[in-house]
C-alpha cells in the first residue's frame, strides 16, 4: 500500500503529546461548537448502576462509590455504534408529547404555531435534510421502517432472478444481518445458496480489499450475477469502499447495486444521485444521533422511482383504460397517493420516488427524535464535517502510531488512506490484551466498541468529539496497554523500536 503523508506527522512529540496541543487544536476549529449541542455523558454517569444522569439523582454523590472524576465528561468514542443524544431531542420529543397530550388525533394534521409540521407531514419535512446528507433528490429519499427492514424491502423490489441472472455478491464479512438477509432472498427465490457469491481478502492477515479485487470478483460473476449488495463503510474494518467506481462497473454489466449505508450515513460525503447508485439503506442510530433503533432511510433512485401511466386501448378519455406504470414493489397504505390515502379505496397510487415504498404510518416518535438530529446537522454541512472528521482522524492515527519509542502491541488495519476511510479506526490489539485494556479504559470513563476477539473500533466523531477526547482516549488507552502486558506477560511485541 502506497504511504499517506499524515499532516500530523511532521510534528513533534512534546508538542503532538501535549493536552495544550490537543486544546488548540479544538479552539482554531469553528465547528468545536457544535459539541454544546450534545449531552456528553459524565464519567459517573457511566459508571452509575441507576438509571438516569448521576446530576438527577440525590444519593449518589454521598454515596460511598463517588469518585473524584465523576463529574468529568467521559471520553466518547462510540458514535459508530449508537450516536450520542443532540440536547434539543428532548425538548422535541416534549413536543411531542404534548401535542398527543393536547390534540390527540388532531396532532396527525393540525397545523400548529411553534410546533412541529402535523405528524402526516413530518416524513416530507424530513426529506430534504436527509437528502443533503446523502447527496440525492429530496423525492428519491425516505424516513422509514428500520435498516434490515428496508434492504428487504428493497430487494423484494429490485432482486428478480431469472435462470440465467441469479446471484447475489455481498462481501465475505458483511454484518451479519445482510447476510441473512441475502441468504434469505435466495431461498425465498428457491435460488440455491450457493448463488450467494462473497468477495473476500486475498490475503488473510488484512480484512483490506482493494477496490480491482471487488471489480474481478464481480467481473468472474457478470453474466449469472442479479445484484450486487456492499457496505458504504465496512463496520469491522472502516474501509469505505469506491461507491461510484463500482456502482458504474457493475452497470457496464448489467447489474443492479444497492449499499448499505449504516455506517457511512453522517459520517462520509456521499453522492448517490450523481453515482447512479440504484438503491441505498441506512439506520438513523450512529452517527446520525437519531436514538437506539431508531427510523431508518432509504434511497431510490431517480431512474427507478418513477409512475407513469400509459394508455390503454379503448376510450382514451376513459380512466379505466389507463395503467400506472411503476417498479414493483411491496406495497402499504403509507405508499399510495397523500391526497387520496384517506379515501380508503383499493387503488394502489404509488408515491413517486422513494415515498412510494412506505407501507406503514411511521412512527411520529421516531421521526420527531430523528427531525432533531438533521435540525444538528443543518447548523453545518457535511463536507464541512468531513474536513474536521479527516483531521480528527489523522490526529487519532498520529497518536496512535506514537508509542514511546517502542512498537506499539497493536496495529490499525484500517486502510491508511483518509480517501478509503471514515471517522473510525480499528485497532488490532496483540493477542490476549483485549479484555484487560477494555476493563482499564471501561473504568476511565473511555467508551469505544470490541470485536472479538482481538479489535477495538474507535471513531471520533466530528459533530461532538473533540481532540482533547482523542489526546484523552490515547493516554488511557496506551496505559491500559502497558497494564495489561505487564499483567499477562503477553504482548511480546512491546519490543525496542529502533527506528525511532
Ligand atoms: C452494516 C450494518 N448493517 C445492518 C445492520 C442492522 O441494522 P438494523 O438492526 O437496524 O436492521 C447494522 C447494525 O448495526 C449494521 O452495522
Amino acid at each position: 500500500m502506497p504511504k499517506y503523508l499524515n499532516p500530523y506527522a511532521a510534528v513533534n512529540d512534546a508538542d503532538l503529546l501535549s493536552e495544550a496541543f490537543a486544546r488548540s487544536q479544538d479552539e482554531r476549529d469553528p465547528l468545536s461548537s457544535l459539541r454544546a449541542e450534545f449531552v456528553i455523558p459524565t464519567k459517573g454517569d457511566l459508571r452509575n448502576r441507576r438509571y438516569g444522569p448521576v446530576g438527577n439523582q440525590t444519593t449518589h454523590a454521598s454515596s460511598a462509590t463517588a469518585r473524584p472524576d465523576d463529574h468529568e465528561e467521559s471520553v466518547y468514542l462510540c458514535g459508530n455504534s449508537l450516536g450520542l443524544q443532540p440536547r434539543r431531542t428532548r425538548e422535541y420529543v416534549n413536543r411531542y408529547l404534548d401535542t398527543w397530550a393536547s390534540k390527540g388525533v388532531q396532532g396527525h394534521f393540525k397545523p400548529l404555531e411553534g410546533g412541529h409540521p402535523p405528524w402526516l407531514d413530518l416524513d416530507d419535512a424530513l426529506k430534504e435534510q436527509t437528502a443533503r446528507i446523502v447527496g440525492a433528490l429530496p423525492t428519491e429519499v425516505v424516513v422509514m421502517e428500520t435498516l434490515t427492514a428496508n434492504l428487504h424491502l428493497l430487494m423484494s423490489s429490485f432482486y428478480k432472478p431469472t435462470p440465467d441472472r441469479y446471484k447475489i455478491i455481498i462481501e465475505g464479512k458483511a454484518f451479519p444481518s445482510d447476510h441473512y438477509a441475502a441468504q434469505s432472498q435466495l431461498a425465498h427465490h428457491n435460488v440455491p445458496s450457493s448463488a450467494l457469491i462473497t468477495i473476500t481478502p486475498p490475503s488473510a492477515d488484512s480484512p483490506y480489499l482493494t477496490t480491482e479485487h471487488i471489480l474481478s470478483v464481480i467481473s468472474q460473476h457478470n453474466a449469472t450475477t442479479a445484484l450486487v449488495l456492499l457496505p458504504g463503510i465496512q463496520f469491522y474494518s472502516g474501509q469505505f469502499f469506491d461507491i461510484e467506481l463500482i456502482t458504474r462497473h457493475c452497470h457496464s454489466l448489467g447489474i443492479i447495486v444497492g449499499w448499505d449505508l449504516a455506517h457511512a450515513v453522517g459520517n462520509v460525503p456521499v453522492k448517490l444521485h450523481d453515482w447512479n447508485v440504484d438503491f441505498a439503506a441506512w439506520c438513523n442510530y450512529k452517527y446520525m444521533n437519531g436514538g437506539p433503533g431508531v427510523i431508518g432511510g432509504l434511497f431510490v433512485h431517480d431512474n427507478h422511482g418513477k409512475v407513469e401511466q400509459t394508455q390503454l386501448d379503448g376510450d382514451p378519455n376513459h380512466i379505466n383504460h389507463t395503467q400506472l406504470v411503476y417498479k414493483p414493489r411491496l406495497s402499504g397504505w403509507w405508499g399510495s397517493d397523500k391526497s387520496t390515502r384517506f379515501r380508503m379505496e383499493n387503488e394502489f397510487i404509488p408515491i413517486p420516488g422513494a415515498s412510494g415504498f412506505q407501507l406503514s404510518n411511521p412512527s411520529a416518535l421516531d421521526m420527531t427524535s430523528v427531525l432533531a438530529s438533521l435540525d444538528v446537522f443543518s447548523l453545518t454541512s457535511i463536507e464541512a464535517l468531513r474536513a474536521r472528521s479527516l483531521r480528527l482522524t489523522a490526529y487519532l492515527e498520529e497518536r496512535l502510531l506514537r508509542y514511546g519509542n517502542k512498537t506499539p502491541p497493536y496495529k490499525i488495519i484500517t486502510p491508511a488512506n483518509p480517501a478509503e476511510r471514515g471517522a473510525q479506526l480499528s485497532v488490532l490489539l496483540n493477542p490476549g490484551l483485549l479484555d484487560h485494556v477494555l476493563n482499564y479504559i471501561e473504568e476511565h470513563g473511555v467508551v469505544v466498541d470490541e470485536r472479538k476477539p482481538d479489535v477495538l473500533r474507535v471513531a471520533p466523531a466530528p459533530l461532538y468529539n473533540s481532540f482533547w477526547d482523542v489526546h484523552r482516549f490515547v493516554v488511557i488507552f496506551q496505559e491500559g496497554c502497558r497494564r495489561a502486558i505487564a499483567r499477562t506477560g503477553s504482548g511480546s511485541a512491546e519490543t525496542t523500536n529502533g527506528a525511532s
